[in-house]
């Protein structure tokens, strides 16, 4: 397939590539090359040309929560642990009855599809059946990702509450049908947060990890409250960060933790050691009143970070919106921080594209043996009477586009549909 149009992409953190007006060569799946002009080989094969639109690599969000999509913007009055009481057990609890984690789950994926997040990992609920109908609807979908049945049996309402056994039953069922059955999502470990899983619960988890090689996904010192809950839970450990190594859920190179607002510098250092990827989600943070990661302070001492959404934390699922807000608070950091330079918003791009798409491979990005995963998208120009630059017309979108302003989305360079009526 051969595209024309006007193609921006992050090969680093801090570089943007524009590519106005050039043709990309898709083989398959992948990327093959960029040409100003096209090669003698390439004559006469059709060529979709997207005119004065704009060519972006899909967004891929490393951290949300599935179920509460249908609670965003709910219950900001309270912060983190009244808010989870309050407010998200209780609907979480819903996904026991299957009808409604169905319809749930497909107003969910369009939504995800609308705002362009073609790959994520995903928190489901601990309900085994609405997790696996979420892993096998996303793969319906068209969309990647990877999903976990949340791990709790401590702290919960009796709802929420697993039997040890069960949860790491529960768990490893997932783990071997989603293996057999599915092929762009797969599953990730999902304890909640350390105070929702017993010391016993966590050192299966880590076990399971280890036998079948697999990612995990959780919370790390989000608010001041919580992570004075984890140091009387576990006398036994250092620090929060210690608590999840010690158990063995910091599996290198594959694990995300969430938040990461109040860390020491010793916990900091643990986490570069191991590779995980700190997902930051400004808008969350901001929501539940948790603090101001130090981003800029974290990228610049060589540790992993990506941006994220956070939903229903966050508001807003659109991870346009989350660039837009992770450059808005670095500002605000910065304003007492001046050492710590704001994020610019190609380096916030990149934190939702190219860095977090390398938990799917060669994600994220339109270099040469990247999967074409790309949005097409439109801004105005007062039909041409208000010209802009491709960058002019980036600036825009992730500060205020939304679904409307995207024409198409590709994942492994086939168009994607949305995906259900609803
Ligand atoms: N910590 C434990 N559970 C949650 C959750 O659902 N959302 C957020 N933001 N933090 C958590
Ligand atoms: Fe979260």
């Amino acid at each position: 397939m051969i595209f024309k149009g006007n193609f921006l992409y992050t090969p680093a953190l801090g570089e943007l590539t524009v590519r106005e007006g050039e043709y990309l060569v898709v083989e398959g799946e992948k990327c093959a090359g960029f040409y100003r002009a096209l090669p003698q080989e390439y004559a006469g094969q059709p060529v979709t040309d997207f005119g004065r639109a704009l060519v972006l690599p899909a967004f891929c969000d490393l951290h949300l929560h599935a179920p509460q999509m249908v609670n965003r913007g709910v219950g900001y009055d309270q912060e983190l642990l009244p808010w989870l009481e309050t407010y998200t057990f209780p609907v979480e609890a819903r996904y026991g009855d299957t009808d409604f984690a169905e319809a749930a789950w497909k107003r969910f994926l369009n939504r995800m599809w609308a705002n362009g997040t073609l790959r994520f990992s995903a928190f489901a609920t601990i309900h085994k059946e609405a997790a696996w109908r979420l892993m096998e609807l996303t793969e319906q979908a068209g969309l990647s990702a990877l999903i976990g049945k949340v791990n709790m049996d401590r702290n919960a309402p009796d709802s929420l509450r697993e039997d040890t056994d069960a949860s790491l039953a529960d768990t490893e069922e997932l783990i071997c049908r989603s293996r057999a059955e599915l092929k762009h999502v797969e599953y990730i470990l999902t304890p909640r947060f350390v105070p929702s899983t017993t010391a016993r619960l966590m050192d299966g988890l880590g076990r399971l990890g280890e036998r079948y090689g697999l990612p995990v996904q959780s919370h790390l010192s989000e608010n001041r409250s919580e992570i004075a809950w984890v140091g009387q839970l576990h006398p036994e450990c250092a620090s929060y960060t210690e608590v999840y190594r010690d158990y063995g859920l910091l599996r290198r190179g594959c694990t995300i933790m969430a938040h990461a607002v109040h860390l020491t510098g010793r916990e900091e250092a643990i986490l570069r050691e191991e590779g995980v990827t700190l997902a930051h989600c400004a808008q969350s943070n901001t929501n539940l009143s948790s603090g101001v990661m130090p981003l800029r302070r974290s990228l610049s001492e060589g540790l992993r970070c990506c941006v994220a959404s956070d939903v229903a934390g966050g508001h807003a699922a659109a991870m346009n919106r989350h660039v837009a807000a992770t450059v808005g608070l670095s500002k605000l950091r910065a304003l007492d921080h001046m050492e710590e330079r704001p994020l610019s918003l190609p380096e916030a791009l990149y934190l939702a594209t190219k860095g977090p798409g390398e938990f799917f491979g060669k994600v994220g990005s339109f270099e040469p043996g990247y999967d074409f995963d790309a949005l097409v998208v439109d801004v105005d120009e007062l039909d041409g009477r208000l010209p802009r630059t491709p960058f002019e017309k980036l600036e825009q979108f992730l500060y205020d586009g939304d679904d409307r302003d995207i024409l198409a989305r590709y994942s492994r360079g086939s168009l994607v549909e949305k995906p259900f009526t609803e």
